[in-house]
């Protein structure tokens, strides 16, 4: 670790005020906050008390002086072979078209919003339409189905849920009004209002009278609407975006408005060093919080043009984002490792084919980056690629290097170190001590958590204080459920979760949630759910269930046909990113004598490693099955 980083990060936690008091500079402020921080009801923290600001202003009408003919946002399309793009000044005025949409159909400040869309610039105004409302958005991953849609309403209890006709994926059209008419079926509290968009997919859609609103239609009505930003204290919600735990119940990450803006501009400027008229290109999805912060918020709040990209890595070939760098100047790029596994498998030739002097870096997050991806992308670009570490809690990084700051050796397999504002410990499992260096820990921050990360779990403070910050008795801290170690150079390394989350491609997925959707196929009895190493998606479920009915998997063929079922039945419940690739049927499960599911041992045979300790096994003749199962006996 080096000086000028050091003691940048030693400041922002020994003169916390004085720091973040500096970095609110970064963003337009209607009224001046009284003070830095409110940390008077420990671990909720309050930043920027009594200060008023807005984030679409923020993110908009201030650049309209200086760059309201720059681009904001170029949306390209390699699924429907399109391009389009937008000036900050063509943006204020399609966000503010939408907002008053929104106001039209009775959406007010506080209310709930919940856009369910693709990539798409529409989705963009929806989001910046509620900031200017200070509604509060929480987008839904496109990917996922009616019952986890109905899950998030339930939870958010929305005025408006707005939608596509469809998307697309690899040039196949996936319609999800279908979906949202069936989410809305099963749910409790249904928004009174849902506007569709239709982008032109040949699709049957049933329409709802009275509830269903035709954007176009609506659209037509306020062309040159303008509608004046509200101003909200620092501390209202600005967005709540689910995430998944080791329950089955979503959790919903509430964040502010006035830390988050903070937050996301002083991470521009000294993580991505992004500049205004710059160019930033995030191939994450909107409805993850990637998306949310890298591709929406940090970018236009600093007056950066941001890509918005709809497809994938390799269509119509690998080369296609390398181009995109190479046509539209790219500076700043965000991925995700498993993006990067993907285009290892072909041909490292489209990596030296396009013109790639403008891009400075290339960021990759959300799942642990093996050292010889980290390589191979590395020495194949001839760019700094910087792993950098963090959670939809957190909302930006929180072990990265900082260039911005100092050019810091790069060390592959390795974010290296904590961002400033974050107190970061490694702490023993048993007595909450602090490891020595190499030792493996829980990665946990001291509170008070900086200005952008969650201020608690959406209408559950309790939830919010007993899931994160109750892991130690002794200690009062935030855990992130991640192992870690750190090198006698300072540098971290993450080492998977502490919990039973998994990470599938870059999604974040809780195997609870996985077995409730297999044990809603109505022959299933029991299951356990484990994530098994996997080469290119990092991770993979793998699902090993009781049947009630035996007489149904009797032959081999009844088997594979009952397998293909229970996946069926997980598309429908969750959505297909949380299929289980093998579905394995066992009459046992092994468990504690309390009761309590071995899952480490049941992912530790699947990855052919030691089970580990089984002195509380209640039947040793279950691992035997598991064994067997894998074997395919
Ligand atoms: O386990 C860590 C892993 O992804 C989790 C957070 O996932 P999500 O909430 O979807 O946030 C993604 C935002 C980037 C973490 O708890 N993770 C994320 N980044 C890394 C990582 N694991 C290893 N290395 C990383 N760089």
């Amino acid at each position: 670790m080096t000086q000028r980083y050091a003691e940048f990060h030693r400041r922002s936690i020994e003169d916390r005020d004085g720091f973040w008091r500096e970095q609110a500079m970064l963003i337009d402020w209607e009224k001046p906050f009284d003070r830095v921080l409110d940390y008077s009801r420990p671990p909720f923290a309050r930043w920027f008390v009594g200060g008023l600001t807005n984030l679409c202003h923020n993110a908009v009408d201030r650049h309209l002086a200086l760059r309201g003919d720059q681009k904001a946002l170029i949306w390209i399309s390699t699924e429907v072979d399109k391009t389009e793009s937008f000036t900050y000044r063509q943006l204020h005025e399609q966000v503010n078209r939408v907002a008053a949409m929104m106001l039209s159909l009775g959406v007010k400040r506080g209310d709930r919003v919940i856009i369910y869309m693709p990539n798409m610039p529409e989705a963009v105004f929806a989001i910046l339409a509620c900031a200017r409302l200070g509604a509060i958005h929480s987008v839904v991953f496109g990917g996922f189905a009616a019952a986890s849609l109905a899950a998030r309403i339930d939870d958010a209890r929305p005025t408006l849920l707005v939608t596509a006709d469809g998307g697309s994926r690899m040039g196949k059209v996936i319609a999800y009004k279908p979906l949202v008419d069936e989410a809305i079926r099963l749910s409790k509290y249904p928004p009174a209002k849902v506007l569709i968009f239709r982008r032109g997919f040949d699709l049957q859609m049933a329409n709802v009278a009275q509830r269903d609103v035709d954007w176009a239609d609506l659209a037509r009505q306020y062309e040159r609407a303008e509608v004046p930003c509200a101003w909200l204290e620092s501390s209202e919600p600005s967005y709540i975006l689910y995430t998944s735990g080791t329950t089955g119940k979503p959790k919903g990450v509430q964040r502010d408005t006035g830390g988050h803006a903070v937050a996301m501009a002083a991470s521009m400027k000294y993580i991505y060093c992004g500049a205004a008229g710059e160019t930033i290109f995030t191939t994450s999805d909107i409805g993850w919080a990637v998306g949310h912060s890298y591709i929406i918020y940090a970018p236009l709040i600093a007056g950066l043009t941001s890509i918005l990209y709809e497809g994938v890595p390799i269509r119509p070939d690998a080369g296609v984002w390398w181009k995109i760098v190479q046509e539209y100047k790219v500076n700043v790029m965000f991925s995700a490792p498993t993006a990067i596994r993907v285009l290892k498998k072909h041909d490292p030739a489209f990596l030296q084919k396009y013109d790639l002097s403008s891009l400075r870096h290339l960021f990759l997050a959300g799942e642990p980056l093996d050292e010889s991806t980290h390589a191979w992308i590395s020495e194949g670009l001839g760019k700094p690629v910087i792993d950098h570490y963090w959670q939809t809690e957190t909302g930006w990084p929180v072990l990265t290097a900082l260039p911005g700051v100092e050019k810091t050796p790069i060390k592959y397999g390795s974010p290296s170190f904590p961002a400033y504002g974050y107190d970061l410990k490694l702490l023993r499992e048993a007595d909450a001590s602090e490891a020595d260096a190499d030792e493996k820990a829980v990665v946990v921050i001291e509170p008070p958590l900086p200005p952008g990360c969650m201020t608690t779990i959406w209408g559950d403070d309790e939830r919010f204080v007993k899931t994160y910050f109750s892991t130690f008795t002794k200690k009062l801290v935030y855990s992130t459920f991640d192992w870690g170690i750190r090198d006698r150079e300072g540098y971290y390394f993450i080492l998977g979760r502490t919990d039973d989350v998994i990470n599938v491609a870059g999604h974040r997925l809780g195997t609870r949630e996985i077995e409730e959707a297999v044990q809603s196929h109505a022959n299933i009895a029991e299951v356990a759910v484990v994530g098994v190493a996997d080469a290119l998606k990092g991770q993979i479920p793998v699902a090993f269930a009781v049947v009630k009915d035996n007489a149904k998997i009797a032959t081999a063929a009844q088997k594979s046909a009952h397998e293909k079922e229970v996946m069926a039945a997980v598309d429908a419940q969750l959505g297909a990113i949380g299929r289980p690739a093998r579905v394995h049927f066992v009459s046992l499960l092994p468990k504690t004598r309390s009761g309590k599911l071995l899952r480490r041992s049941i992912q530790a045979l699947a990855e052919g490693r030691d089970p580990g300790d089984l002195t509380t096994l209640e039947d040793p003749g279950a691992l035997e099955q598991i064994r067997a199962a894998l074997k395919g006996r």
